[in-house]
């Protein structure tokens, strides 16, 4: 069974699936794709670290055209992204950005989150009940990444259609194995193109405006940096920034809404956190191994390669199951169980190895304040499933599109 879960009856059964693909299947191939899928702990741990076996290049969907003097062709490629390349290139790339993820720069970004939160609290529309995905869980974080890049962040309404664009792609296994020609063809490949096209044109104008008028901002510094003495190229700043904006959002609305999710399925764990709220990252850490935002990583073989006594060829799609590798009862027990004080919780949802999350400690971060405030403001908070909760389609996202949630009083209280 893989199927995309589109409700979380599906997503229970794809935990059930992979409960029974750990104890039978551990390496499986998916005759329907060709491609493999890996689902014990050590094993996901083995594909997300080994970059001389399993290599994060991969084909792209498309080119970028774009009408731009210099260029070869006026058209530009999609640039590399950090996520798509391996080491030692992957490591000067990562240097770039990394600064704007040490532990200071992120605790100096914790008022702004307080008081994005409290700002998105009161514009509430409605007392007692909210959206809590579209009102509190996707702005926040993207205001958040929209800052730190440099870039409006009243343009939310076009960073959401991006997302739902590429997140919503109706693509199956198979198309990522398929030559790159070949995918172009595709009408999906086609219009996530057009997706990234778009996000292309806008990040080439923003950059040039920076170019003219340097800020205090990811994309000036971006267009200041150097590697081996060179600039980095237009594609691979715009790239850069893609990357940024997108995996810096959805990932961690996701976070969030799981939060809720988790906290009203287990009551007596909410409690437990409106008394003791030095719970909450430890609970955090609990709700990203139960509820994992990022389904599986994915990686090319580069030799044939023996896992779990099967042999995956060269040059063969892998798939890394982190949700099922966080449900493995050979590193957690009692991995059905949610259990906010777990420790120790060596989950793998912000992946592991060179390319381990950059944005781990921001969005753990944005969680940490946030969710008190949240629980304090909205008591008696209740996931109303009655009005149909909905889940991101797409097989690499775990989280709500809509999630309807009902509270007691206004959501609007005094910043303190
Ligand atoms: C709960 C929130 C998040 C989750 C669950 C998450 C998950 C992940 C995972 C699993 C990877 C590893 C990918 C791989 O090995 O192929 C990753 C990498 C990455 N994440 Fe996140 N992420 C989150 C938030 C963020 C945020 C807030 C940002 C940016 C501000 C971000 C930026 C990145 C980048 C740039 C990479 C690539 C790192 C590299 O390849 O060196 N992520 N993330």
């Amino acid at each position: 069974m893989l199927q995309t879960p589109s409700t979380l009856d599906d997503v229970q059964r794809l935990y059930d699936w992979f409960e029974q693909m750990r104890q039978t299947q551990p390496v499986w191939r998916d005759e329907s794709s060709g491609c493999w899928h890996v689902f014990r702990y050590d094993d996901v741990r083995t594909v997300a670290t080994d970059y001389s076996t399993f290599s994060s290049e991969r084909r792209r969907p498309g080119r970028f055209a774009r009408r731009a003097e210099g260029t070869q062709n006026g058209q530009v490629r999609m640039g590399r992204s950090l996520l798509t390349m391996d080491p030692p290139e992957h490591r000067q790339y990562r240097n770039l950005v990394s600064y704007a993820f040490t532990p200071r720069a992120i605790d100096r970004l914790r008022g702004r989150v307080t008081e994005i939160t409290q700002q998105l609290l009161g514009e509430a529309r409605e007392p007692g009940k909210m959206d809590f995905a579209t009102e509190i869980a996707y702005p926040l974080p993207t205001i958040v990444i929209a800052e730190l890049l440099g870039v409006p962040s009243s343009d939310r309404p076009l960073f959401k259609r991006w997302a739902d664009a590429l997140l919503s792609a109706q693509l199956n296994d198979a198309e990522f194995s398929r030559p790159e020609d070949e995918q172009r063809d595709h009408p999906e490949m086609r219009r996530l193109s057009q997706t990234f096209e778009e996000m292309s044109d806008y990040f080439w104008q923003m950059l040039e405006e920076r170019k003219r008028t340097p800020g205090e901002d990811m994309m000036s510094d971006l267009l200041k940096a150097e590697i081996d003495g060179e600039h980095l190229s237009m594609e691979d700043t715009i790239s850069f920034c893609t990357i940024l904006l997108l995996a810096g959002h959805v990932t961690t609305t996701n976070l969030l809404g799981q939060a809720i999710r988790c906290f009203d399925e287990h009551p007596k764990a909410l409690e437990q956190l409106r008394r003791q709220p030095e719970l909450m990252p430890s609970a955090i850490e609990e709700v990203l191994r139960y509820a994992s935002p990022v389904w599986r990583l994915s990686r090319t073989t580069k030799e044939a390669v023996t896992i779990a006594g099967v042999t995956i060829p060269k040059d063969e799609m892998v798939f890394a199951w982190l949700a099922s590798a966080n449900r493995d009862p050979a590193q957690f027990p009692e991995p059905e169980r949610f259990i906010p004080t777990r420790t120790p919780n060596r989950h793998v949802a912000f992946g592991h190895g060179v390319h381990f999350c950059i944005g781990a400690p921001l969005s753990r971060m944005e969680a940490a304040v946030a969710l008190p405030i949240i629980l304090t403001q909205l008591p008696h908070l209740r996931v109303a499933y009655e009005e149909s909760p909905q889940l991101f389609e797409g097989r690499v996202l775990f989280g709500f599109k809509r999630l309807p949630i009902t509270f007691e009083g206004e959501g609007q209280q005094p910043v303190h």
